[in-house]
């Protein structure tokens, strides 16, 4: 019997790969949801039948009971979580000590080389645990565009990213969900990592032409810098590291290191990456305005104001 837990089971990747667990149903397998709020979660859409129990990364009490029983770890790290040491290696060491015989790490592209990264750190650790591990280093996700660019889309038609003219291999979660399963279905004995790529290396000018052509008005690609990014997001309240983190990448972007694809969705799944366009297409809906959507008023120039 395995039992599986997955962390961050409520965001893009970990919710993708309990619901496919959940509908192929494998015989022998139990899956638990390792989720802040059980109640909350049960609301989700699709996962309402689901197994849970209550987990926080930054509340260790709840290591112990998470993990009763648990054979393997799908291990997403929550972006908030930045301070690994406190409250991902206890966690880690707990999952030793219990005897887990595999974890599937989500790390990022990239993470590899950047020491800023938390996932950096994270993955370094595993090879001080005698815990077989599978990194997977997935490509930017496709979902930031419905969720954390959103609004820029939906309300100012514009995509503000600092990538310059670099391009990016966007990759759909339920692509890495799948070779997430696939992972936990032939667990490894030692350790194995993966970068994961979406299917074409995409400008922002090219990404902002199909979501013009699939939302039928302009949307513009204002190719900021950096330090605007930066300002931006630290303005919208968004935490230090996780801004530098982004920035990193769309650094990285820009600086033609997310131009390449390879070959890894297609030889576990057997099927192509899911590509932009149809993503665009399949949540379409996310970046239509309705009545209750529209620009804030621009404040009026003192020209304007003078002349009333
Ligand atoms: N975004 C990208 O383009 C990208 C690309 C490649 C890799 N990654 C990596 O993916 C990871 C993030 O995954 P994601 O985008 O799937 O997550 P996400 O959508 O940001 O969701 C975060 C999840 O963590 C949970 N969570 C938050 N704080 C927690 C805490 N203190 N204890 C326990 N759970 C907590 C949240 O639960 P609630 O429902 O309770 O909030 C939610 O389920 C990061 O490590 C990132 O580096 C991201």
């Amino acid at each position: 019997m395995e039992k599986i837990l997955i962390t961050g089971a409520t965001g893009n990747v970990g919710l993708s790969t309990l619901k496919l667990l959940d509908s192929r149903n494998y015989p022998g397998i139990e899956v638990v949801a390792a989720v802040r709020d059980i109640e909350r979660a049960r609301k989700t859409e699709g996962i309402a039948n689901c197994n849970f129990c209550h987990f926080e990364f930054d509340e260790p009490s709840t290591y112990d009971k998470a993990l009763e029983g648990v054979t393997q770890i799908v291990l997403i790290r929550p972006n908030q979580v930045s301070d690994v040491s406190r409250y991902i290696f206890p966690f880690l060491a707990k999952a030793e000590k219990i005897g887990v015989k595999h974890i599937v790490f989500v790390s990022i592209v990239g993470a590899e080389r950047n020491r800023i990264f938390a996932n950096h750190r994270t993955e370094n650790h595993f090879k001080k645990l005698s815990i077989p591990s599978t990194i997977l280093r997935p490509s930017l996700y496709m979902q930031n565009l419905s969720t954390l660019h959103r609004h820029d889309i939906l309300i100012h038609d514009r995509i503000n990213i600092p990538a310059g003219h670099g391009l990016v291999n966007y990759i759909d979660v339920r692509d890495v969900a799948e070779v997430i399963v696939a992972s936990l279905i032939s667990p490894v004995t030692g350790s194995e990592a993966y970068e994961l790529t979406g299917p074409e290396p995409l400008d922002f000018n090219q990404i902002a032409k199909i979501f013009s052509d699939e939302l039928g008005r302009e949307i513009k690609y204002t190719k900021p810098s950096t330090i605007k990014f930066v300002r931006q997001k630290l303005l919208d309240k968004k935490q230090l590291l996780y801004v530098l983190t982004l920035s990193l990448l769309y650094t990285a972007a820009r600086s033609g290191k997310m131009n390449h694809t390879n070959d890894v969705i297609r030889s576990i799944t057997g099927h192509d990456p899911r590509n932009l366009a149809d993503f665009i297409h399949e949540y379409r809906d996310c970046w239509i305005r309705n009545d209750a959507d529209s620009a804030p008023l621009k404040p009026r120039s003192r020209l304007r104001r003078r002349r009333l």
